[in-house]
């Protein structure tokens, strides 16, 4: 098989060319003695094919202007499917041989989609046909080629019997978001990569648009918070992030702004526009703007002058550059004094905040209830504004709650004075506040607690308000914030760890009861996920009834592999759950899941074993399992998934890391995938002389395309030596932790 990636700066190496995205150019593009026994796909449909013996040549239609990047060629042995919009444009899926049928789902999304962005940017598809193609071989998730998508397997392809509702989901999210590109990225191009979150940032936050379209009971907008909302304020909560418009002087510089950054925190500042301009009018604009830009480049000023225009709001210019031009984002501090909020903005950040920043804040709030929605712009430090009114409507005294930034539309956090919290908090246990209120409130008590403005105990305190909790989304934030809990507390109080996991064991059980091990029928997408997810979490905090259950129904599987006791939704947590129960003296455990490893052809079996192979508190046998990573039977673009790493496997890892650098150097040095393996090592640890430790090593071992990830993860280490310290001297945790354990 050949493929080509072209994007951020590889067409260069494939052929002479201006290779900057506003170069456009028409391609005429021949494919010359190829086996005539493949298939040959490039960006456009093919004029001419000439046959000479075992060979032919492959003469294509001249495509419209496009960027060099997006220029693709795919030759190989495959199946594919097909369907027709009905407008005409062929669409077709192509897999490895024997997989066609794996393809229908994202057929299916793709012509959905087609036909939902033609609506959406008032504007069809501007190719006559489109391909996408599962690659089995492939360093990122998919690339939007013109007319010509490729992906990963795992990202394209569903297999009705043993993928499960998060790979639907997932392809679904890669399939919209690639379709997006093909107006936002590729009719319409950025200018120069300083505005790539006008690509990536639209892309993401267009997927949503699309998926809530397809699949309104996927609620997917609860989910936006906590997939990039929430992972964009974390990154850009550090010292060492940059601001989405970021300055581009190389090609080597690019790799790396393909981050957190443009993606995530790009998506959520477009969310919050739209937010402050309502819908129908960010459409418009949007519409407008491709419109005026097709088969053209543009700049992030560009799409301001759109919207100014069509909103009719001079000012948006000024107000996103706050958001686009300048790194981090604000916490506001709200105090209430005699029925007056009073709000102060600062930055955000991890390692302490400061106060030289200033963002415009579309901020809304209400109080007591859903109606009383009022909606603002802060543009000042410091504001008040008298709420007597909104109070006086108010009888009940514990519906006096007041939750800021409502639905989490806004990219910043909010810190509640005491009075306030704890009406929240009452309003979060008597179920009062929305889904993705309670999934943000619990998230910014989390960053804030990492930040030393809130203790431990408090911050737990108020996670026991989440027990009867059985949204999917919530959940899911949950488990993340309790595994690094978990974490954090290893380091910093050990003698208290079988409290604090007997509490959040006690947290999750409600929920492992109501979803059960068996799929139950008619039941939402949503809870079909969140039975993985709450399984898998119970194995890891070591729940042994979650622990031997799972272990069962995985020796049933391994004589049956399409048991009814093993569904897809949970085997990742039966997989981990096996993981937990291997020792360096007994790996029984370890061989059968390399043996379903190995006999399985599905991509994303294969990366859910590999996912759980390091879960393990057995350290001899994560350093096999990391070994295994790096071995011959695992794709390159797969180790990664390894890297899920057990907190007793946090050291041995490391002296993996060190001891393979430069096969790992030598394997991913040049590509996307190197900066994965020191994040995902390198950042849990929690003391200076770790720090100091791995700034040597690193010392003549980085180069150009690292700094910033290793800065990053130099900061996270600070930020939690500094949390460790701050927890060790909570003198009320360990009363407390014990109470919660009990409870
Ligand atoms: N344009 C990117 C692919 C890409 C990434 C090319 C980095 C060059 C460098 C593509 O549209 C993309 O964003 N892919 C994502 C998947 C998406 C659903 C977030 C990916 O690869 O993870
Ligand atoms: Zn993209």
């Amino acid at each position: 098989m050949a493929v080509t990636q072209f994007e951020p700066a590889y067409a260069r190496q494939c052929f002479p060319c201006w290779d900057e995205p506003s170069f456009k150019a028409n391609f005429n593009i021949t494919l010359l003695d190829v086996p005539s026994e493949l298939v040959t796909l490039s960006n456009m449909p093919v004029d001419e094919e000439e046959l000479n013996g075992n060979l032919k040549t492959v003469y294509y239609q001249e495509s419209p202007v496009m960027s060099t990047y997006l220029v693709a060629v795919v030759i190989g042995l495959f199946d594919y499917i097909e369907d027709h919009t009905p407008d005409g444009i062929k669409v077709r899926v192509y897999s490895q041989v024997g997989k066609a049928n794996q393809g229908k789902f994202a057929l299916h999304v793709a012509l959905k989609t087609l036909g939902f962005y033609k609506d959406y940017f008032q504007m069809p598809y501007s190719l006559p046909k489109l391909d996408m193609v599962a690659i089995p071989d492939f360093a990122c998730g998919a690339m939007e080629n013109y007319g010509l998508v490729t992906y990963r397997e795992k990202d394209l392809l569903f297999d009705d019997h043993h993928s499960a509702a998060a790979n639907k989901q997932r392809v679904a999210t890669v399939v919209a978001h690639e379709l997006a590109h093909q107006w936002f990225g590729n009719l319409v191009t950025m200018e120069w990569w300083t505005d790539l979150w006008l690509n990536e940032g639209f892309a993401t936050w267009m997927s949503y648009m699309a998926k809530d379209k397809l699949f309104p009971e996927w609620k997917i907008w609860t989910q936006f918070f906590d997939h990039e909302c929430s992972e964009g304020l974390r990154l850009d909560g550090l010292a060492k992030s940059h601001p989405i418009e970021v300055e581009v002087n190389h090609a080597s510089e690019i790799d790396e702004i393909f981050d957190t950054i443009s993606y995530k925190k790009g998506a959520s500042i477009i969310q919050m526009l739209k937010g402050y301009v309502g819908g129908p009018h960010f459409q418009n604009s949007l519409a407008t703007y491709i419109k005026r830009h097709a088969w053209s480049n543009a700049r992030t000023n560009d799409l301001w002058a759109v919207l100014k225009e069509e909103c009719n709001e001079p000012t948006i210019d000024k107000i996103m550059n706050s958001w686009t031009k300048q790194e981090g984002y604000p916490v506001l501090s709200v105090k209430m004094k005699n029925q007056t909020l009073e709000i102060k903005q600062s930055r955000f950040l991890y390692a302490g905040s400061h106060d030289r920043c200033r963002w415009i804040i579309p901020i809304t709030y209400c109080c007591g209830d859903y109606d009383s929605l009022i909606s603002l712009l802060m543009e000042k430090k410091s504001e008040t504004y008298d709420i007597k009114d909104l109070l006086s409507n108010i009888t009940d005294p514990a519906r006096s709650w007041i939750k800021l930034n409502v639905e989490q539309i806004g990219f910043f956090r909010v810190k509640y004075d005491d009075g306030l919290a704890a009406k929240l908090r009452y309003a979060i246990e008597h179920k009062c506040l929305s889904v993705t209120d309670r999934l943000g409130i619990l998230d910014d008590s989390f960053a804030l607690c990492m930040a030393r403005k809130m203790s431990l105990t408090s911050l737990l305190t108020f996670m026991a308000a989440y027990r009867e909790e059985l949204e999917h989304t919530v959940l899911s934030n949950l488990i993340k914030i309790i595994g690094k809990i978990e974490r954090i507390v290893a380091d910093a109080r050990p003698e208290l760890m079988n409290y604090i996991n007997q509490f959040f064991i006690g947290l999750l059980l409600p929920a492992a009861a109501n979803f059960g091990w068996d799929p139950k029928q008619g039941e939402s997408h949503l809870d079909a996920m969140s039975r993985g997810d709450i399984f898998t979490a119970l194995a890891v905090l070591g729940h042994e009834e979650t622990i031997n259950e799972a272990n069962s129904r995985f020796n049933a599987f391994l004589n049956d592999r399409n048991t009814p006791l093993l569904h897809p939704d949970i085997r990742k947590a039966a997989y981990v759950a096996v993981m937990q129960k291997v020792t360096s003296s007994n790996k029984a455990g370890l061989a059968s899941l390399l043996k379903v490893y190995r006999e399985t052809d599905l991509s994303q079996e294969k990366i859910r074993i590999l996912g759980s192979l390091a879960s393990c508190p057995d350290e001899s046998v994560v350093y096999e399992a990391l070994n295994f990573a790096l071995s011959s039977e695992v794709r390159k673009q797969d180790a990664v998934f390894v890297l899920a790493v057990s907190k007793e496997g946090r050291e041995v890892a490391w002296k993996w890391l060190k001891n393979n650098w430069d096969k790992i150097w030598t394997t991913y040095g040049s590509g996307l995938l190197l900066n994965r393996f020191v994040g995902a090592i390198v950042s849990s640890f929690a003391s200076s002389e770790k720090m100091k430790e791995i700034g040597m090593f690193f010392g003549n071992r980085t180069q150009a395309s690292m700094v910033r990830t290793l800065k990053q993860s130099m900061e996270q280490i600070y930020i939690n030596s500094k949390w460790v310290q701050t927890i060790r001297n909570d003198k009320d945790l360990a009363e407390a932790v014990k109470k919660l354990a009990n409870k």
